[in-house]
């Protein structure tokens, strides 16, 4: 599962789980790095391992001081993790802007110290989940031979440039060009939607064996299951399934929202995806779009449920 921030926190997470097959792990939503006195509770709460008990986590953090990375790798140690994964990919302007995520690589300096810090302190195995470049996908070229220069656990790369943010298509030709020139694992991420999006990269990329799906399981949970080519799939249960996962879904982001208003709006933010599994998707997210309390939502899920049909 890929990190996405604002959905794939651990009540998602588990609940994904619990209803859908195919996963061998998430790397979580980022933690931004900071000075040793504003690491509070609230800041690692996504992490606690009491509430990653049912699938395998790997922390992500966002910053560019080595210092605080050393610190964070610390707490992560503490609390039992053995891996951290560092987000070179952001591309959202107010992140890239402060030369964190995306924002970094046109600063290989930067990145070359902030790993030559690091691997010299304690730490857990390190990854990196970077896209080819900020401004240009040139800059990957800088920043391949600094990576293969420390032994980290693996390289995911979502093959677009930040100022792209998700726009346009992915860069399948760079992305085919570096893959020989890194020499650690690879996990490739971006626009797998579909099984046959699945199949055309595994085809064009043998040498990979591992691929994250970030939006596509928002837009059909049941996309990691297809990949592994489960049996158990047939068509008469699939609606029932999905349709128990975001009643179970719904209760939990209510339950650990303290505000009912952001639980609301959250649900919403599911359902922008979520809809479009339905044959009537934009009349569907409208209705969703304008309710306004728990009770409300509850009401207007249940009709859905019982009136509307998957899209084939
Ligand atoms: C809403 C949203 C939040 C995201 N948050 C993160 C994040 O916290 N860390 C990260 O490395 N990537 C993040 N990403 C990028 C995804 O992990 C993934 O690389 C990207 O969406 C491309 O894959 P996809 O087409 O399968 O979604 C985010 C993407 C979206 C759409």
């Amino acid at each position: 599962m890929a990190p996405m921030l604002g959905f794939t926190e651990q009540v998602f997470r588990n609940t994904f789980v619990k209803h859908f097959g195919g996963l061998d792990a998430a790397i979580t939503p980022f933690i931004t790095l900071v000075e040793g006195k504003k690491i509070k509770e609230r800041h690692l709460k996504d992490l606690f391992p009491e509430v990653n008990q049912t699938l395998k986590i790997i922390p992500q953090v966002i910053g560019n001081k080595s210092d605080q990375f050393v610190l964070m790798n610390r707490y992560l140690l503490d609390m039992g993790y053995r891996e951290v994964n560092w987000n070179l990919g952001c591309p959202a302007p107010r992140v890239a802007g402060r030369k964190r995520g995306s924002g970094l690589l046109p600063y290989p300096e930067m990145i070359e110290s902030v790993l030559n810090t690091i691997f010299q302190q304690p730490h857990p195995e390190i990854s990196v989940k970077i896209r080819l470049g900020y401004q240009s996908p040139l800059e990957i070229n800088q920043i391949v031979p600094i990576l293969n220069r420390y032994p980290l656990q693996f390289v995911a790369i979502h093959p677009r440039i930040g100022t792209q943010l998700y726009e346009g298509k992915v860069d399948l030709d760079t992305f085919e060009r570096v893959v020989p020139q890194i020499n650690h694992r690879m996990i490739y991420s971006g626009d797998i939607f579909t099984l046959s999006d699945f199949e055309y990269l595994q085809q064009r990329f043998p040498e990979i064996h591992d691929f994250m799906l970030g939006r596509g399981i928002l837009r059909d949970p049941f996309l990691p299951e297809k990949i592994r080519g489960n049996a158990s799939l047939n068509d008469n249960n699939l609606k029932q399934r999905f349709e128990s996962f975001c009643t179970e879904l719904f209760h939990k982001v209510v339950e650990n929202s303290t505000f009912e208003p952001n639980a609301l709006n959250k649900t919403k933010e599911y359902w922008t995806q979520f809809s479009t599994l339905y044959q009537n998707s934009t009349s569907i997210f409208n209705r969703i779009k304008v309710v306004q309390n728990v009770l409300e939502m509850e009401n207007v899920l249940f009709n859905i449920f019982n009136n509307e049909s998957f899209k084939n």
